[in-house]
């Protein structure tokens, strides 16, 4: 009698995660996929600022290239041949080759050297021409453009300075809690936006509550809304690239706009420079960190990365149903930046949130930061924010 009590108990509770997990995800809010007129996208892009900022950025995971291979990426507006020598160093080089402008990633590696396809001229990780099969003098300007790299969290990264200065921050110290954590998955996406889009949108507070009031499961939007208490903090000195925005996500009756206890979550999210954050979700049903990484391929053109890791006994169903929620947000976000414009002196008032504080941060990251407005031309209404 008591077995079948328990057994009907845990039939049950499947069955209702069951049910959750197929709302989740067979009626989760997509993401729109919009057609691109190109003409008008390079219109539509005039008021942003330069394509790429200076930072740190991600080329993709570190198991792209395994060792003697080569591939090539797209970053900054041009190709990237990266590979992988014998000796497990990564190299990135400008992709042409100075001989004869033959395209290395189209080589192969030999030992630690990436071979050009075209005449065999071999090139080393810094770039340098060190052997010509053909002859034994070597021109001196035999060389192609090297990128800094670094292997952090599974990624390959490179430093990226419009005016080639080195990198004013290092990448090192940072995402500790990674050790302790299990990688769960990695998602990959192509945006039309411009970079500063996302940063700005954790400064734009007023938004959340028209494009981030929704969950996943579309019953519960008909009962409960989602209310966001959000703040966010400039990193100074040394942490001057670093930014953290808060969002304390509740959960309230539509009704009555009471608090549904113990059913919230909350976000932290850091920006590390522009080309990645850290998202650190802190909720009831278990905690998630999620690695964003940016690499701005063009104009109004960035690959987006995430990578999930979640402490190790995390429940999965917690991470789809926590990743779900994120993703909707994001899609959601998209929908917007996708099709938006870049408001040189946006109109802004009480409640608006601290946008133009962002746009002074975020204007550290260009070398010619045409279009960023001084903190002095922010609007009075949202100084008393
Ligand atoms: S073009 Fe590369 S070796 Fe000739
Ligand atoms: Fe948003």
């Amino acid at each position: 009698m008591l077995l079948n009590l328990l057994l009907i108990i845990v039939a049950v509770v499947v069955l209702f995660l069951a049910v959750i997990y197929v709302l989740m995800f067979v009626i989760e809010r997509k993401r729109k996929v919009l057609t691109f007129d190109e003409e008008y996208e390079k219109e539509r892009g005039k008021n942003y600022p330069p394509p790429y900022p200076n930072g740190w950025f991600s080329l993709g995971s570190a198991d792209m290239v395994k060792k003697g291979e080569v591939v090539e990426v797209t970053a900054f507006g041009q190709k990237l041949a990266v590979f992988r020598g014998q000796n497990g160093i990564v190299g990135v080089l400008d992709v042409y080759c100075p001989h004869l402008n033959a395209n290395l990633a189209g080589g192969c590696v030999k030992g630690n050297h990436l071979v050009c396809p075209f005449h065999a001229w071999e090139f080393s990780a810094d770039g340098k021409c060190a052997h010509i099969p053909y002859t034994d003098k070597v021109p001196v300007q035999a060389v192609t453009k090297s990128w800094l790299v670094k292997e952090n969290w599974g990624l390959i990264l490179v430093w990226y300075h419009a005016q080639n200065e080195p990198p004013s921050w290092s990448t090192e110290g940072y995402i500790q809690e990674l050790s302790e954590y299990k990688y769960h998955s990695k998602s990959s996406d192509i945006l039309r936006i411009h970079l500063q889009d996302f940063a700005e949108n954790g400064a734009d507070f007023a938004h959340f509550h028209y494009v981030h009031n929704l969950l996943t499961v579309p019953v519960a939007n008909k009962f409960v809304d989602v209310k966001h208490t959000v703040s966010i903090v400039f990193g100074e000195g040394e942490e001057g690239h670093t930014a953290s925005f808060t969002d304390q996500a509740d959960l309230v009756w539509k009704k009555s706009r009471k608090e549904i206890p113990h059913a919230g979550g909350n976000a932290v999210v850091t920006f590390y420079g522009p080309g990645f954050l850290v998202f650190r979700f802190t909720t009831k049903i278990g905690q998630m960190l999620l690695i964003k990484t940016f690499t701005p391929m063009g104009h109004l053109k960035v690959k987006m990365e995430d990578y999930v890791y979640a402490p190790k006994w995390t429940f999965p169903l917690s991470i789809k149903y926590l990743l779900g929620e994120a993703a909707a947000q994001f899609h959601d976000d998209m929908a917007i930046w996708e099709r938006k414009n870049y408001a040189l002196k946006p109109l802004l008032v009480k409640g608006d949130g601290p946008i133009m504080q962002m746009r002074k941060w975020y204007s550290q990251f260009y070398s010619s930061a045409k279009p960023v407005v001084s903190v002095a031309e922010t609007t009075a209404a949202e100084i008393n924010n």
